[in-house]
């Protein structure tokens, strides 16, 4: 188990970390993206067939978003919204383009062309080398219309969808793992947004309906945040047919410390589903006490994981959604990035998939221009992670200082520790353990005893640093914020620089 010791200013910080100290696998799937149609993501990210730079295959597509994609090796992208979602046909989207009907668009306040859709989706899933997951609209749409989709992507029989994705050109079913049963149905912001009761009814009815079509097919749950009464309520009623219950954060804060730490609430509200899982978990069991199924009814064995499939830093004030939600990410948001990714290392065991939002434009570590991309500076956290940080998550003892300050949001500093560096390690398959050390601290350096074995070799890579300042940023052809190697042979102490993500890897 991972744990930490909140020290006073003045005693030595230390990090312990072995490979023996397994924890659980790491669901490749943590390192997935979102493409939504909001903003420049699809349009102007993905698709962006009229530009003039070349910067495009004969499909329109990006070739620059493609290797960024590649190289952050995104293992599954969700598609296609979000709140989009909520009113979208996806028939509307798919044969031939001239015919595609342009639409209202009531999420984000624009006109949805339909000139990409599912096949283009997919298409440019296969060039990515990612796997798509999709969204089903349960705002709008009808359990007749997500039956239709699912008969469309994945079915190899002679029915009418089947058959209009074969007109369309592509005889082979997708085969499409992950679908969403709607999106953030809970907002006051949807179109069609719905109490607790009625969408857990629907939720059950629709499972029932999309597995009798394709049994093989895992249905996320719609989830709020993980820490309200939505998700304790759409649990207990719908535990049977979830496989994965989906949440939502995003953090962000003008404070830096805030704005750092603000991802251990997204720890808490990761272990507070899974108490409200196991809570609706244990109701299946006291139910086949009674009934004198014990343990033989398969499903009181079945532990649904968390699909973190929105989160990130974004302050909806200053990067709205309805004018594309470009944020431009500084050090501090890099930092944040690296906690947030050390979250999902530590909860391994319980997080199934997790999907930053967004991949590109929106809310993105990556932004186009008509001349090519920007990484910014929380690209780098995300490349380091996915390279990385993979295979088993190892448990680590920390004992550092802590923030004490105002946190966003504002119960988290009276509810959980935020210690100064906050770690997380990996033992990958090619033997090397990684450990990711952020040091939140703006201005003290930390040295820290025992971060790794004396004598071993070890790889070193920094993202900031005393030589950055927390508001740096990168933009077109000035990148401020990037990454540093260098290689070490280890000894007692090792200094992390304020102001960084240090990576550390190792030799077992
Ligand atoms: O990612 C941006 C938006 O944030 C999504 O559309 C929505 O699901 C969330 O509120
Ligand atoms: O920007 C509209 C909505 O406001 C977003 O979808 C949601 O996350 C936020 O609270």
């Amino acid at each position: 188990m991972t744990s930490y010791t909140q020290i006073k200013e003045g005693v030595e910080p230390s990090i312990f970390t072995s490979p023996k100290h397994v924890i659980a696998d790491i669901n490749p799937l943590i390192y997935g993206g979102f493409t939504e149609h909001m903003g420049r993501c699809i349009y102007g990210g993905l698709y962006d067939p009229t530009n003039a730079n070349g910067l495009v295959d004969e499909r329109g597509f990006r070739k620059d978003v493609i290797e960024c994609m590649k190289e952050l090796q995104v293992p599954v992208v969700r598609y296609p919204g979000g709140n989009f979602v909520a009113t979208y046909r996806w028939q509307d989207g798919v044969g031939p383009r001239e015919k595609r009907p342009k639409r209202p668009e009531l999420a984000w306040n624009g006109i949805e062309s339909n000139q990409f859709g599912t096949d283009e989706f997919m298409e440019w899933c296969t060039v990515v080398g990612t796997e798509p997951y999709l969204a089903l609209n349960m705002g709008t749409g009808t359990l007749e219309d997500a039956l239709a989709w699912v008969e469309y992507c994945n079915s190899d029989k002679d029915t009418y969808w089947a058959n209009l994705r074969r007109a369309n050109g592509h005889e082979k079913p997708y085969n499409v793992k992950y679908w969403a049963l709607g999106n953030e149905v809970w907002g006051p912001w949807q179109v069609e947004q719905d109490t607790k009761e009625n969408y857990a009814k629907r939720a059950n009815q629709w499972a029932k309906a999309l597995k009798l079509l394709d049994p093989s097919i895992i249905l996320i749950l719609c989830g709020k945040n993980g820490h309200s009464d939505w998700d304790r309520y759409v649990l207990q009623e719908c535990i049977r047919i979830t496989d994965m219950h989906s949440i939502h954060m995003y953090t962000s804060d003008p404070n830096h410390y805030a704005n750092a730490t603000s991802p251990r609430a997204a720890e808490r509200a990761i272990e507070m589903t899974m108490a409200f899982i196991d809570l609706a978990r244990c109701d299946i069991d006291y139910e086949n006490y009674f009934t004198g199924v014990i343990n033989t009814n398969p499903k009181s064995s079945h532990r649904p994981t968390i699909c973190f499939d929105e989160w990130n830093v974004w302050n909806p004030v200053r990067a709205p959604g309805d004018k594309g939600a470009e944020e431009l990410y500084n050090l501090s948001d890099a930092l944040a990035v690296a906690v947030w990714l050390n979250v999902f290392v530590r909860q391994a065991k319980n997080i199934g998939m997790a999907t930053i939002a967004q991949s590109v434009n929106v809310i993105s570590p990556l932004m186009t221009t008509d001349r090519g991309v920007i990484k910014q500076s929380t690209y780098w956290p995300l490349y380091l992670y996915s390279k990385y940080m993979r295979g088993k998550s190892l448990a680590t003892h920390v004992c550092s200082e802590a923030y004490t300050g105002t946190t966003f949001p504002g119960w988290l500093a009276s509810t959980v520790d935020l210690p100064l560096l906050d770690a997380s390690a990996a033992l990958s398959d090619d033997g090397h353990i990684n450990l990711a050390v952020v040091n939140i601290a703006e201005h003290q350096d930390m040295e820290v005893s025992s971060a790794a074995p004396e004598g071993v070799r070890v790889q070193i890579f920094v993202v900031g640093g005393g030589e950055n300042n927390i508001r740096d940023h990168n933009i077109e052809g000035k990148e401020k914020v990037a990454i540093k190697e260098s290689v070490w042979s280890a000894t007692n102490k090792f200094v992390f620089e304020k102001r960084s993500l240090t990576l550390l890897r190792w030799k077992v």
